[in-house]
């Protein structure tokens, strides 16, 4: 399984330090053999001494270009400085608040994908498209995949509905399910949810069987949290 941890605006330098560090030792002492990514913001990245082989930082954003004049962004030059080789792509706060296109998010895939980094491509619809039914919601998603490579061997996909996003409100198992088990039919990469996801459902959404893994805003943001997330997926594998 694969478990990551989105911060958002959300922590600070040093209260991701001391978060990275109970969740190493708690990964270690639970010999935790989960994929476990964590996404700071950007002025927490740092080269962290992490003894987990599974347990990698990421970044939830960044700029398609190696350096140059973007005000405000950060590219690959700043990346490599922390050997940051994980990205969020698509995520639907980039896509909806900060107004990314997709024509934008296929472009900083296709940089993302020729520098090698592990991609976690986030796709998912707002509340008024899931009015609509199963078909206009997988007509939305594909037209998210559009100009994606999903042959791309470092692809990771997360499903995340927009109206589930930071709401408290999961979806539904059985609409998971057959989201996931749409998107199996394209996509042989690991796929994810992602969407209020707490200790109290996190068992149901992983055994949903085209679930790989989670990804986790809110929940995420404490570490002892995101840890019991962690033991619950350690415990639904051994099942
Ligand atoms: P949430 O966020 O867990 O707070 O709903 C998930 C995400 O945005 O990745």
């Amino acid at each position: 399984m694969i478990i990551a941890a989105n911060f958002k605006t959300n922590h600070t330098r040093e209260s991701t330090r001391e978060y990275l560090e109970k969740l190493d030792s708690f990964l270690i002492k639970n010999s935790i053999k989960d994929d476990v990514f964590v996404f700071p913001p950007f002025t927490a990245l740092n080269r962290y001494a992490i003894i987990s082989d599974n347990l990698e930082i990421g970044v939830q954003n960044a700029y398609p270009v190696e350096k140059g004049s973007f005000t405000g962004e950060i590219g690959l030059e700043q990346l490599s400085e922390f050997k940051v080789k994980n990205i969020i792509i698509g995520h639907s706060e980039r896509r909806h608040i900060l107004k990314e296109s997709q024509e934008f998010v296929a472009e900083k895939f296709s940089f993302f994908k020729s520098n090698g980094f592990r991609i976690i491509y986030c796709v998912g619809e707002p509340i008024e498209v899931r009015e609509k039914g199963f078909e206009a919601v997988m007509d939305y998603i594909y037209s998210q995949l559009e100009n994606i490579d999903l042959n791309y061997d470092k692809l990771i996909v997360a499903y995340e509905p927009v109206w589930a996003i930071g709401t408290g409100l999961s979806a539904k198992e059985e609409d998971i399910k057959e989201v996931l088990d749409a998107l199996r039919l394209k996509i042989k990469s690991p796929l994810l949810y992602g969407g209020s996801v707490k200790p109290s459902n996190a068992k149901e959404i992983l055994r949903i069987p085209n679930c790989d893994g989670l990804l986790i805003g809110t929940a995420s943001w404490d570490v002892d949290t995101f840890c019991d997330i962690i033991m619950i997926s350690k415990l639904v594998a051994e099942e």
